[in-house]
């Protein structure tokens, strides 16, 4: 199944958390393959897996069960090949923004002028420019997570896994934040999977949307967004597209409120 361009592979995977007085089956036959240079959007009601799918991913959630391939080579444990950037991305409070961008290059025992280099070119593009030298504490939470993604960037990572990471910026700050990442994107070539609430976000980044299922999560659909880019939000094409996938996800969603209600 690992062909050359796939660079994520997840076949039949499980998860079930448990502890002495709880069983939560969170995701079961889950398979995925994704191609590399591809950006994957996830989207799936609460709670159905998707922050789970992406810490295994990460190395950072064992699997109960299926194969997890990155690259072709099993996943054993976390490495610097994927970064990650997720909802609560915690910086480190007694580092600078640069130092905290800086942090990955520092455990590499890269020399303080290319560190620099880096820390720059990614500070500017995240727009932090002016904020090198301030600690997260005086951050607000947009900011923090632009210093979480220019982090992850900066370790020039093959696969980046985003987990709902413009989801506390405002309207504009996202919008720019998504052409941003689509400009990185188109430059560096990496694989992407992004995992959010919005379905136009995952409409205007994807070239595949997977809805997953209702806990416990699987594919549900795969949909292939044709669309070029750059997409236009207010175009019919993007609408009608944006349309289908609602009602894709709609569906999940009635069935976790059916399932809630009825105290399954
Ligand atoms: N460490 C854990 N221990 C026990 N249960 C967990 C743990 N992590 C996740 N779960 C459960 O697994 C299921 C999937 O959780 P997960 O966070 O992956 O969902 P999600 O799709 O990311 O939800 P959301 O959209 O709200 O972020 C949930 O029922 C959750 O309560
Ligand atoms: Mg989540």
């Amino acid at each position: 199944m690992d062909g050359d361009g796939v660079m994520i592979s997840l076949l039949n995977l499980s998860k079930t958390f448990s502890d002495d007085k709880h069983t939560v089956e969170a995701i079961d036959g889950f398979s995925l393959d994704i191609q590399q240079g591809e950006i994957v959007c996830l989207l799936g009601p609460s709670g159905c897996g998707k922050t789970t799918v992406l810490r295994m991913i990460a190395g950072l959630e064992s699997k109960s069960s299926g194969s997890m391939k990155v690259r072709g080579k099993s996943v054993t444990s976390a490495g610097s090949d994927r970064g990650l950037v997720f909802q609560e991305f915690a910086l480190f409070p007694w580092r600078t923004v640069r130092k905290n961008i800086e942090f990955g290059l520092e455990l590499k025992t890269m020399p303080v002028e290319k560190r620099h280099e880096i820390s720059s070119k990614f500070i500017e593009l995240v727009g932090l420019t002016g904020f090198e030298n301030v600690h997260p504490g005086k951050l607000s939470g947009g900011m923090k997570q632009r210093v979480g993604i220019a982090r992850a960037l900066a370790n020039n990572p093959a696969v980046l896994l985003m987990d709902e990471p413009f989801g506390s910026l405002d309207a504009q700050t996202r919008n720019l934040m998504q052409k941003e990442l689509l400009r990185i994107w188109s430059a560096t070539g990496k694989t992407i999977l992004f995992v959010t609430h919005s379905v136009d976000e995952a409409v205007f980044l994807a070239d595949r949307i997977v809805v997953m299922t209702a806990r416990p999560g699987k594919v549900k659909e795969a949909i292939p967004i044709g669309i070029p880019r750059p997409r236009d939000r207010t175009s019919s094409e993007f609408i009608s597209v944006r349309g289908e996938v609602l009602s894709v996800l709609e569906a999940e969603f009635e069935k976790t409120q059916i399932r809630e209600l009825s105290g399954d």
